[in-house]
């Protein structure tokens, strides 16, 4: 199931395979089926579609975020960053399959994936309403570098992708909401804060399992963390913190400020 979201190049189409799979897999737990996970090996690079062009972030045009050009960029930005989550979330499912994990790990991962699904739709629908489409602008090439990165590692994989990245999420998207409420665009302040409470899920699903797997190896989680950020990860973390979001979603402030630009 997560093989075939991942080899899924259209972004309408992958959302729906992968919310059509994550309503199969609740299903099957809801009534009590037995599940095998099975082992499936997914592709180095996910499926995309033709458009989006990928550039090196250096070359994506900047656009005035106050103007309705860079508004709609903002969305595009956004779009492209959720499509990538999907096949984040689908490919952590398949390439790890090899560790034994409770199926709740699963069960986590789907409802990740699931509502990635829902945001990249979400973001779609503001980007068409506004005469726009996911694919219309250029978007950053790259995104796929921390799967690549960490693909040999879940406990890495776990601290860039939940826990570094989509933790960065919770930090820029309070603003990103005050940006569409200044222009009046109630919708997509609707879309966005979705997305913004979800998000929190993710980033707390990064830390239960990161500190399951430390807790099964008698391993400190903070120094762990510490170590595989600074390998994997290529830069900082960059204050300020959403550091009530990331409480919430288990991560306290000694995991991510001695990664902090200038500490
Ligand atoms: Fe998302
Ligand atoms: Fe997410």
């Amino acid at each position: 199931m997560a093989v075939e979201v991942l080899t899924t190049a259209d972004g309408r189409a992958k959302t729906a395979v992968s919310h059509a799979h994550a309503a199969t897999w609740r299903a099957a737990r809801a009534a009590g089926t037995p599940i095998a996970i099975g082992r499936a090996a997914p592709p180095d690079q996910p499926a995309r579609p033709a458009r989006p062009d990928l550039l090196d972030p250096r070359d994506v045009p900047q656009r005035k975020p106050g103007s309705p050009e860079g508004r709609l960029a903002l969305l595009h930005a956004v779009a492209h960053i959720e499509l990538n989550a999907v096949d984040l979330h689908w490919d952590i499912i398949a390439r790890f399959s090899d560790t034994a994990m409770p199926i709740g790990f699963y069960d986590d991962w789907v409802k990740a994936a699931d509502e990635e699904s829902k945001h990249f739709n979400l973001m779609c629908d503001r980007l068409e309403a506004q005469g726009s489409h996911y694919g219309a602008l250029p978007a950053h090439a790259g995104m796929w570098r921390a799967a690549e990165d960490t693909a040999d590692d879940l406990l890495g994989r776990l601290a860039v992708v939940p826990m570094v990245l989509e933790a960065r999420g919770l930090d820029v998207t309070p603003n990103m909401i005050e940006v569409f409420k200044r222009a009046g665009d109630k919708d997509t302040v609707a879309a966005l804060n979705v997305i913004y409470a979800e998000e929190v899920h993710h980033v707390s699903y990064g830390s239960k399992w990161f500190n399951f797997l430390c807790g099964r190896d008698n391993r400190d989680p903070t120094p762990v963390f510490h170590g595989l950020v600074r390998r994997y990860f290529h830069g900082a973390l960059k204050p300020p913190f959403n550091e009530e979001k990331r409480a919430e979603s288990g991560m306290p402030p000694d995991f991510y400020w001695p990664l902090a630009a200038g500490s």
